[in-house]
């Protein structure tokens, strides 16, 4: 990324796209990021709505196998940071080696525990409550060849409440990730390179009012 540009930013999305939405709303000027292209393997996807509305580039993923076909979209769109927003496919080994360490996905749960093959979606905040653990939040990791196991970046505790339903977890970690992917693009836009925050003060503790902007990216 040439100094002074913005960091331009394309997210992978096969859902929704509430944090694709959280992105578009937070990677405004005078920020240095920019969502310059949103792509997804469900032509249909609410993701590639929302960035229609936000006037943003989009693509549809044809053959989401097709590594070499996504890298050339990527690089064609001089994309510097890919996020996973929801993206439901496994991502080729070919993009993830040409983009290592500048590929970041989200998990609704505290990486290590509740992540890996088919832990995706719902299936995570069931496991939760099933393990009895008190406590869950968003991750946000680098990828890597193994599915949710890239180094972490950013993860936000927040309280399990008793007679939780999973789709009450859901919704209370999904409030918190819309504060901490975009705390992290951010942090990445400014460092020109994805780093790693750590909670300031003493203020880390579960809470369902997260206060994101206390976080700070470490010194390297
Ligand atoms: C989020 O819970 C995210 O952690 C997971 O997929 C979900 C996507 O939700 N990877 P949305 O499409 O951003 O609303």
């Amino acid at each position: 990324m040439p100094e002074g540009d913005d960091m331009k930013v394309a997210v992978l999305a096969s859902g929704s796209g509430s944090n694709l939405q959280a992105l578009l709303d937070a990677c405004r000027p005078p920020e240095p990021a920019q969502i310059a292209l949103v792509a997804s393997n469900v032509p249909g996807a609410g993701a590639l709505e929302r960035a229609r509305r936000a006037e943003v580039p989009t693509w549809v993923i044809a053959d989401p196998t097709d590594g070499a076909a996504i890298v050339a979209k990527l690089r064609e769109a001089r994309i510097d940071l890919i996020v996973l927003a929801g993206y439901l496919k496994l991502v080729p080994a070919e993009v993830v080696s040409a983009f290592d360490g500048r590929m970041v996905n989200i998990h609704p749960a505290l990486l290590p525990s509740f992540g890996g093959k088919g832990m995706y979606g719902m299936r995570v905040h069931q496991a939760v409550l099933a393990s009895g653990a008190t406590v869950s939040g968003p991750t946000v990791h680098l990828v890597n060849a193994e599915y949710d196991r890239g180094p972490i970046l950013a993860q936000w505790p927040v309280p399990v409440l008793p007679g939780d339903t999973p789709e009450q977890l859901r919704d209370r970690v999904l409030a918190v990730e819309h504060q901490l992917l975009p705390a992290v693009v951010l942090a990445a836009a400014h460092a020109g390179r994805p780093v790693r925050l750590t909670p300031g003060g003493v203020s880390f503790s579960p809470s369902p009012k997260p206060t994101i902007p206390s976080m700070t990216a470490e010194p390297s």
